[in-house]
C-alpha cells in the first residue's frame, strides 16, 4: 500500500505537521496551514534507480569568462546587491503587492537590455500588454527586453534553453510559477520551492542571473517567499508606507556582497527615482519648532543617513497605557522607557507614548536610543529641542550612554546637512579628531541628558518665546526650499 504522504504545511514558513491546527508553531503565524502532497518533488513514475553521473571535480583557482557582475544601471540598486548581479546567482525580492516590485525590475531590466546584454522578464501575474503599458508610462518601450507571460517552469526552462544564455531573468512572480513534477496547486509551499529549485538548477547550471519576485502576503493565502529564502544567494526585500512615496530595499542576506546595505528611492508619476542623498529627502518636511522630535545621525550600511524621530507622550485614558512604535523596534523602546522610570526618575506609566520614524524608514541600530530618549523627554516636558542638533548614543539599562560605531561617517553628514551641534557619548568626542565642524556635547548618561531637556522646558516657560529660532539650519527653516 502507498504511504500517505499528504501534510499540513505552513504557507508561511514551510514546517510541516500531521495534524491540522490553527498557529504555526514555528513561525507563530495564524490559520496559515494547507494540506499538501510532500511526497517529493519527483513523482514516484520519474523516480527510476538510474546509476549516478560522474562529474569533474574543480579547483578554486582558475578564471571565470568574463566580468562576474552586471551593473543594473541603477546606482541605489547596484549598492543593495554589492556590485551587480553575479552570473548564475539567484536573487529574491520579497515585498507587500503593490509596492514598486515590477515598476523596479522593469526599469533595471530595460537599462540593462539598452547596454546589450540579453535580458528576459517572464511576468506570471500580469499580461504582456499590461506590461508594455507600464514600460510605456515610463518612457522604456524600446529597450529590446524579451518578453512572456508564461507560469509553467518546464516552458520557462525549455524555451531559455535555446540561443544565447540570457545574461538576467526575470520571474514576476514565484508564486505564480508552477512545475508538473508536483501535484500540489500553484502557489502552494511545495509548489513554489519545486519552481524555484528548478529554476535555480537553471541558474547554476547556464550562468544566467535570475531575480525571483515575491509577494509577502499576511493572510498567508499564498506561501510566503520566506520559503525560498534559503535556497537563493541574496534576499532584497522592498519597503515601504503605501501613503509614502519612499521606498527602500533593503539587502536581507547576500552571499555575495554586503548585508544592511539600503537602497532609497522615491516612486513618481514617471516611476521609480533615485534618492542618491536619503538624509536630504527625509529631513525634508521637518516640522521644526515642535517639542517631540529629534533628528538621529544613523548609519544604514556603508553609508550615514539622517532621519527624524518623532515621539508623542500623552496622558492616558485607558487602565494599561498604550506603546506604539513605527520603524523602530517595539523592545527598544520599552528598554528606552525603563531606563527613563528606573534611572531619571520619569514617570510615564500614566502616558501613552507612540514613536514614528519619520519617512517610512526601518531603524536597527540601537545607536537610535539617545535620540528616541531626546524626543520622548521633549515630548513629555512639552519642550522643543534645538533644531540644529543630532543625536546618537546607546543607551544601557544603567542609564549609562555607550559609545556607537561610526561616529566620524555620522558627524560629517550632519556637517554636510548644516547642523552645528551633536549630542553623543562621551568616549565618541576622541574619535573625531576634534575637526568635525560641529560643536560636540558629550551625554555621560541618560540623567543629564533629560536634566537639560527640562531645563530647556523650563526656561521657555519664563520667556515664552521658542529659543532656538535663528539657530536652524537655513535650509530646513519651514516654508523655505
Ligand atoms: P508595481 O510595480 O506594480 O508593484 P508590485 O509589482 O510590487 O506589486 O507598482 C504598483 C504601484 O506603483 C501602483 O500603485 C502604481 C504605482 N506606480 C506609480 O506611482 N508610478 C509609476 O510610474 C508606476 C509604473 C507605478
Ligand atoms: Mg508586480
Amino acid at each position: 500500500m502507498a504511504k500517505n504522504t499528504l501534510s499540513f504545511v505552513c504557507q508561511n514558513c514551510g514546517a510541516a505537521y500531521n495534524r491540522w491546527q490553527g498557529k504555526c508553531e514555528s513561525c507563530g503565524e495564524w490559520n496559515t496551514l494547507a494540506e499538501e502532497d510532500t511526497s517529493g518533488s519527483v513523482p514516484v513514475s520519474i523516480r527510476s534507480k538510474r546509476k549516478g553521473r560522474t562529474f569533474a571535480l574543480e579547483s578554486l583557482a582558475g578564471k571565470s569568462p568574463d566580468a562576474p557582475r552586471l551593473s543594473s544601471g541603477m546606482t541605489e540598486l547596484d549598492r543593495v546587491t554589492g556590485g551587480g548581479f553575479v552570473r548564475g546567482s539567484v536573487l529574491l525580492v520579497g515585498g507587500d503587492p503593490g509596492i514598486g516590485k515590477s515598476t523596479l525590475l522593469t526599469q533595471a531590466t530595460s537599462l540593462m537590455a539598452r547596454a546589450g546584454h540579453r535580458i528576459v522578464y517572464i511576468s506570471g501575474e500580469e499580461a504582456i500588454a499590461q506590461v508594455r503599458l507600464r514600460a510605456e508610462r515610463l518612457g522604456l518601450s524600446d529597450a529590446p527586453v524579451q518578453l512572456a507571460a508564461e507560469t509553467s517552469v518546464e516552458d520557462i526552462v525549455s524555451t531559455l534553453s535555446e540561443g544565447a544564455v540570457p545574461r538576467l531573468i526575470v520571474i514576476d512572480s514565484i508564486q505564480t510559477m508552477w512545475t508538473d513534477t508536483v501535484e500540489s496547486a500553484p502557489g502552494t509551499v511545495t509548489q513554489v520551492r519545486a519552481s524555484a529549485q528548478a529554476l535555480i538548477r537553471f541558474a547554476k547550471k547556464t550562468g544566467a542571473a535570475i531575480i525571483l519576485v515575491g509577494h509577502v502576503t499576511k493572510d498567508g493565502q499564498i506561501a510566503g517567499p520566506r520559503v525560498v529564502e534559503h535556497m537563493v544567494d541574496a534576499v532584497m526585500s522592498f519597503e515601504g508606507e503605501g501613503s509614502q512615496q519612499f521606498r527602500i530595499l533593503r539587502a536581507v542576506k547576500n552571499r555575495f556582497g554586503p548585508t544592511d546595505e539600503i537602497g532609497v528611492f522615491e516612486m513618481t508619476g514617471l516611476g521609480l527615482r533615485e534618492v542618491t542623498n536619503p538624509s536630504e529627502l527625509f529631513l525634508s518636511e521637518r516640522d521644526l519648532g515642535t517639542p517631540g522630535t529629534a533628528v538621529f545621525a544613523g548609519i544604514e550600511g556603508t553609508r550615514p543617513v539622517l532621519v527624524e524621530l518623532q515621539a508623542l507622550v500623552a496622558p492616558t485614558s485607558l487602565g494599561t497605557p498604550r506603546r506604539a512604535v513605527v520603524g523602530w523596534d517595539p523592545s527598544r523602546l520599552s528598554m528606552v522607557l525603563a531606563v527613563l522610570e528606573a534611572h531619571c526618575g520619569v514617570k510615564l506609566s500614566g502616558h501613552d507614548v507612540y514613536l514614528n520614524v519619520a519617512g517610512g524608514l526601518r531603524i536597527h541600530e540601537p545607536a537610535a536610543d539617545l535620540a528616541a530618549a531626546a524626543a520622548l523627554v521633549s515630548s513629555l516636558v512639552n519642550a522643543q529641542l534645538p533644531t540644529d542638533a543630532v543625536y546618537f548614543g546607546e543607551i544601557s539599562l544603567s542609564g549609562v550612554v555607550r559609545p556607537v560605531a561610526q561616529t566620524p561617517a555620522r558627524l560629517k553628514e550632519a556637517a554636510k546637512l548644516g547642523f552645528q551641534r551633536a549630542m553623543l557619548p562621551e568616549s565618541a568626542r576622541g574619535e573625531t579628531g576634534g575637526d568635525a565642524g560641529l560643536s560636540l556635547n558629550a551625554v555621560n548618561s541618560l540623567t543629564t541628558l533629560v536634566a537639560e531637556i527640562a531645563a530647556r522646558g523650563s526656561r521657555r516657560g519664563e520667556s515664552n518665546a521658542p529659543a532656538e529660532k535663528n539657530a536652524t539650519p537655513a535650509r530646513f527653516r519651514r516654508g523655505e526650499g
